[in-house]
């Protein structure tokens, strides 16, 4: 028997804009330990490896920062707090039911667009 996929991957924005700087950013120092939170919640649970987090860079969603993203499913959670993640660990992650009221808003993360389709867009 081969070495089992995970279930989940599991990934969290981490950059962080310097201070002042107008971009808003997903790791400020009230949220910095948001990552560190996950991973030992998933420790906590005893699912690790079955559940992987993964730190980012930048997913263009810097507004409803902070934000994880939950594949598969492609599933973007915005706004997060230790509370919210907890939350997402029990019901997503174990219980498999999205946690709707933290999904992103669908005008922030719309239908993609297939990789075939764009390059017809671009005319290539
Ligand atoms: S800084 Fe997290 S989405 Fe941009």
């Amino acid at each position: 028997m081969g070495i089992p996929q995970p279930a989940f991957y599991i990934m969290k924005c981490e950059q962080s804009a310097p201070p002042g700087m107008p971009k808003p950013s997903c790791v400020t120092p009230q949220t910095q330990d948001l990552f560190q939170h996950l991973a030992q919640a998933i420790m906590k649970e005893g699912i690790m490896g079955t559940v992987q987090p993964i730190r980012t860079s930048c997913m263009n969603r810097c507004s409803a920062g902070p934000i994880m993203l939950v594949e598969p499913g492609h599933t973007m959670y915005a706004g997060l707090t230790k509370e919210k993640i907890d939350r997402i660990i029990t019901e997503h992650i174990i219980g498999g039911s999205v946690v709707e009221e933290y999904v992103i808003d669908q005008e922030m993360w719309d239908t993609a667009i297939s990789p075939a389709d764009m390059k017809k867009q671009m005319g290539r």
